[in-house]
């Protein structure tokens, strides 16, 4: 294997209070040490998602004192190893890691990773820039699409459907034969999924909306659906399904509470529940994780895959940011760590 020189210093993006990009700044820091079990990843590549917008502005699950380094998910090469035969298997592996736990977020540099759990091996043929997105959106497609047949569902409603996620769970439910009422706010979102193959696709923003959802929700027998965006639409979902339905609601991209009539609740057996996928992963036994994980790693190349806009330099980390929301969908932003 060859060996590779590790610095003592590495470049980190640190944000210092929870109050958007602009608390963003580049800092130099000594390069961290792995212990028992652990691992040094030098990190290629992060993606920006909608959970690290969040958690700029302590929107999100995690909200640790300031200062903090971000970034839920990158990929990388592990570089050193800290004692443990397990650490040492992962020594010059490519591997995908998230920013939970111990070692924090991967607009780092380097990062110390636990491997238990806190690496996953790439496969081989996987760029770097596809597997510092194999995690988030790709295991979530899949767990959505895993829900869905576990409840019977042959038809299920999906919000932000033309965002990266959206188009992932689009193409494995036409692969699996699940039918998506699929919701966007824009025009040229409609085109997008069109333009892919998607069958119903449905502008928020357009006259008459409730009543094609409705109609298309009872076309399809839709009873399960999956909300990104909460705050009024919540409502429209759960209007517009049949009785006994259930919104999951998976985001809350309008940062509005969600709205749920009381009589849709009580007189209809209306439900809604949350998906978040750490503890969805915790709650499966560790070979569905890892079968989990294999099968989404077959399909990167192709139902899984995720369109990359742009790469910027850790550097210009916050330009990457002012891009990526003028606007979201048409491809990841990728920061570029090493
Ligand atoms: N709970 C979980 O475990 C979990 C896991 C994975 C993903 N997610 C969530 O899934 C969603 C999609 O993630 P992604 O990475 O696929 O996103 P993405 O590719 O960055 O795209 C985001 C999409 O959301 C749309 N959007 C943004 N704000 C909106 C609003 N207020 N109302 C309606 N649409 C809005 C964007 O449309 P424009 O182009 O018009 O801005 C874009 O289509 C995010 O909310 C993310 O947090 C949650």
């Amino acid at each position: 294997m060859r060996k590779i020189k590790i610095p003592d210093t590495m470049t980190v993006a640190v944000l210092n209070s929870y109050s958007g990009a602009d608390a963003l700044s580049i800092e130099q820091r000594p390069v961290p040490t792995p212990g028992r079990n652990e691992v040094l990843v030098k990190v290629a590549y992060a993606p920006i998602n909608p959970s690290d917008l969040a958690t700029l502005t302590g929107y999100y699950g995690f909200k640790n004192p300031t200062p903090i380094v971000p970034g839920g998910e990158g990929a990388g090469e592990v570089v050193s190893a800290g004692p443990g035969v397990m650490a040492r298997y992962f020594l010059g592996k490519k591997v995908a890691c998230t920013g939970w736990g111990k070692g924090g977020g991967v607009w780092s540099e380097y990062v110390v990773k636990s491997v238990k759990g806190g690496v996953l091996t790439l496969n081989k043929s996987l760029s770097l820039e596809q597997g510092a997105m194999s995690i988030i959106n790709p295991l979530t497609a899949c767990a959505f699409i895993d829900i869905s047949k576990k409840g019977g569902h042959k038809a299920i409603l999906l919000t932000t459907a033309a965002s990266s996620l959206g188009q992932k769970v689009n193409r494995l439910g036409r692969n699996e034969g699940i039918q998506i009422v699929n919701v966007v706010r824009r025009d040229a979102q409609v085109d997008l999924l069109k333009a892919q193959g998607a069958d119903i696709v449905l502008n928020s923003n357009e006259a008459g909306f409730d009543q094609q959802l409705h109609d298309a929700c009872h076309q399809t027998n839709t009873r399960l659906a999956f909300d990104a965006v909460a705050g009024p639409l919540t409502n429209q979902l759960l209007k517009a399904m049949p009785q006994n339905s259930k919104v999951t609601v998976f985001s809350a991209l309008s940062r509005q509470a969600v709205q749920a009539s009381p009589d849709l609740l009580i007189f209809e057996n209306k439900m809604i529940d949350n998906f978040w996928l750490g503890p969805w992963i915790s709650k499966q036994n560790l070979l569905k994780t890892m079968m989990l994980w294999k099968r989404a790693q077959k399909q990167i190349p192709n139902h899984l895959k995720s369109e990359i806009r742009k790469i910027y330099p850790i550097q210009e980390v916050k330009e990457a940011i002012r891009d990526y929301t003028s606007q979201m969908t048409g491809g990841k932003v990728l920061l570029r760590l090493s």
